[in-house]
């Protein structure tokens, strides 16, 4: 199964907005789904709701504010748009109290042949959703970010974007991907560091050079500062991302760079 991957990736969304799912027509996931690398079906919960009103939300036992999703109608939408079971299959709840959503988690899912996601509103959906459909597929429930979305349909469009352009095929440059930022987690010379900057012409633009080195052609003199330039930046804005750098990420080089700057150095004593 090494190296295994759908030569198409289903994606089932169930929302109660299915226009907010415009996006996935355009731009890069457009492209993909044109190609037949993607195939997006979005399926509105309220077929599945049974009264006159449409309903899919009800008060929360127990009392409190908002409405809580009725596990009804997302019992029917799951069952119909879930196949035979399948390992290659999963169900995505996009949640504020779900795990971060990561890039090692958009190139899983890359892989699979087919996702569900659940697009929640008001203040989620009855537990007994999740719980029933766990007995059937594995389910994910997922964060984008510590602050709160009023459903996850944005959420989802941003887990989709992320987890498309790492699609065979779907990025122009075979090569852009893994030098983004936590692009190079798969053991690049980038891993783990967000990106530095980046320059095109003119090589003056208002008084403001273009970084000497970059018009060098010395191409192992512009890898070295690029690299510097990632450490920098990683270390300024994101001292999380610096401090999970695994020890022997760093060279002596590197060390040096990030002392030069007055930023703490991984593994080293802070006294020093
Ligand atoms: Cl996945 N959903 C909602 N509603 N809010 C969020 C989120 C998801 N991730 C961060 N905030």
């Amino acid at each position: 199964m090494a190296g295994f991957r759908a030569e198409v990736v289903k994606v089932d969304i169930i929302t109660i907005f299915p226009g907010y799912f415009g996006p996935l027509g355009v731009s890069l996931l457009g492209k993909a789904a044109e190609r037949g690398l993607i195939e997006f079906a979005v399926h509105d919960l309220r077929s599945w709701a049974h009264d006159v009103h449409r309903s899919v939300d009800d008060t929360p036992f127990g009392g409190g504010p908002g409405m809580v999703m009725s596990p009804v109608p997302w019992g029917e939408a799951l069952d119909a748009v879930l196949g035979p079971e399948s390992p290659g299959t999963r169900l995505i709840v996009p949640t504020p109290a779900g795990t971060p959503f990561r890039q090692e988690m958009a190139a899983t899912y890359s892989r699979m042949e087919h996702l569900v996601f659940a697009c929640g509103r008001y203040e989620g959906i009855d537990a007994r959703f999740t719980d029933d459909a766990r007995t059937r597929v594995p389910v994910d429930e997922v964060s984008v970010g510590d602050y709160v979305l009023s459903g996850g349909e944005p959420a989802v469009l941003v887990m989709i974007d992320a987890i498309g352009r790492l699609l065979p095929g779907v990025l122009g440059n075979a090569d852009s991907a893994p030098d983004d930022s936590f692009g190079g987690d798969g053991g690049g010379p980038m891993a783990g560091l967000l990106e530095g900057p980046v320059f095109t012409r003119p090589r003056v633009w208002r008084g403001r050079e273009v970084p000497e080195v970059l018009l060098s052609g010395d191409h192992a003199a512009i890898a070295r500062w690029r690299r510097d330039e990632a450490l920098r930046r990683t270390a300024a804005l994101r001292p999380d991302l610096m401090a999970a750098l695994p020890a022997d990420t760093l060279d002596e080089h590197d060390r040096r760079v990030l002392a030069e700057d007055g930023f703490p150095v991984p593994g080293q004593d802070m006294a020093h």
